[in-house]
């Protein structure tokens, strides 16, 4: 039972206790109910995010403004190791509701023990700041994983369109727990509204089923880049952006394709650019191709929402293909995963066109939905398919080149 679980069994038993006082007094045993659900608490984690080299993000939001902190250790009984979120100019994160703390230096193939604690500041004078009450998590665990292992395996889920309940369905199929990473591979919402809509449509569903204890690795859609509340919906993950990181045998290029009409279409009212956006991702796409690591890689996997190609003619599509598709073939990639079309497809290789195999999965209708699991080692890699009744309805193997 974890802490906001056992806050709600307390609630609960007051509320029994209230009742019975309400024969008595009900203005006063309604106040106290009142008092009770709007008690200072862990709003939604712990959730880790990670790139992979040796040091882990957790992340959690409390319901009011806090000063927060991780304890950790490699003993569940002993977190003798603390770790607070990144000092901006010398002042400590703090007088927020957003946690983000990452553990540094941490040992490769070892399993850390960890629990999140959030001190309430309920009131914050310049010269006096009064501290409310102290909550924390259960103790977690996860395991840093050694950069230098020699197989890898995560899954990508993509297009859930605020359909929470595909996360658990999708995950019953592939178990996070046996995989390093669960990728996100955009437009897990239609449109950004509120915390609310963060919280309920993604991050409690992946506390829920694997997050406290496994990474998950995200990037966005063009749906994300909607709505009123898309300026801070990045502050809630360590990144949405593009990315590349190495693990195992694998070098993992993320690339953010942005949104899919051209910039000057009205729906965006002239506050967005994402024609500049994807001309710097292929100029440090350029940088990344010629890298030792990736170079060096026995297997590259790009991610990246709209596919490079294979998913109409609006502009967003047809820019990717012309600013992205040539440098992917000139870095040999082996394997492209998208989403977007929401028809789930393996396109094979073609020498005239994607020279790599590119799999676009499914989604977001209850039939169409999907998940996909990589597995690789130095030798081989295996990408396969399943819908969301089980069945395996795509699959890939690329052997070293
Ligand atoms: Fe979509």
């Amino acid at each position: 039972m974890n802490e906001n679980q056992s806050n709600r069994r307390n609630f609960l038993k007051a509320g029994l206790t209230l009742s019975a006082a309400t024969l008595v007094a009900p203005g006063a045993a309604i106040a106290n109910v009142t008092e009770r659900e709007d008690a200072f608490k862990i709003a939604v984690g712990p959730y880790l995010q990670t790139n992979f080299n040796n040091s882990m993000t957790i992340l959690w939001l409390t319901n009011k403004n806090a000063a927060g902190w991780v304890e950790f250790g490699e003993q569940a009984d002993q977190l003798n190791q603390k770790a607070y979120g990144k000092a901006e100019l010398g002042l400590m994160q703090a007088n927020s509701k957003l946690n983000a703390v990452t553990l540094n230096h941490l040992k490769p193939g070892t399993k850390y023990y960890y629990k999140i604690v959030s001190k309430e500041i309920k009131d914050f004078q310049p010269y006096k700041l009064t501290y409310g009450e102290t909550v924390s998590s259960n103790v977690e665990s996860f395991l840093n994983a050694n950069q230098a292992k020699e197989e890898v395996s995560f899954v990508m889920m993509n297009d859930i369109h605020d359909r929470p309940e595909s996360i658990p369905h999708l995950l019953g199929l592939v178990p996070a727990a046996q995989q390093d990473f669960v990728f996100f591979n955009g437009d897990i919402f239609d449109y950004q509204t509120d915390e609310k809509q963060i919280i309920d449509h993604m991050l409690q569903p992946c506390v829920d089923n694997f997050a406290k204890n496994t990474p998950f690795i995200y990037v966005r859609g063009n749906h994300e880049t909607r709505g009123k509340f898309a300026r801070e919906f990045a502050q809630y993950y360590m990144h949405v952006g593009h990315t590349a990181f190495t693990l195992g045998p694998v070098r993992f290029v993320i690339i953010d394709t942005g949104e899919d009409k051209e910039d000057a279409h009205p729906v965006y009212a002239g506050i967005v650019n994402f024609d500049d956006y994807r001309i710097q991702q292929a100029e440090w796409l350029k940088t990344e191709i010629n890298s030792k690591e990736f170079k060096k890689a026995p297997f590259r996997v790009v991610l990246m929402h709209i596919p490079p190609r294979y998913s109409g003619d609006a502009h967003g599509p047809k820019h990717c293909t012309e600013l992205f598709e040539p440098l992917l073939n000139q870095g040999k990639v082996d394997l492209v995963l998208s989403g977007h079309t929401h028809k789930y497809m393996v396109h094979q290789p073609d020498k005239n066109l994607n020279h790599y195999p590119l799999i676009i999965g499914g989604g977001p209708q209850k039939g169409t939905r999907t998940i996909t699991k990589i597995k690789a080692d130095k030798n081989k890699l295996v990408a396969s398919m399943i819908d969301d009744s089980g069945k395996e309805v795509g699959t890939y193997t690329a052997l070293r080149k």
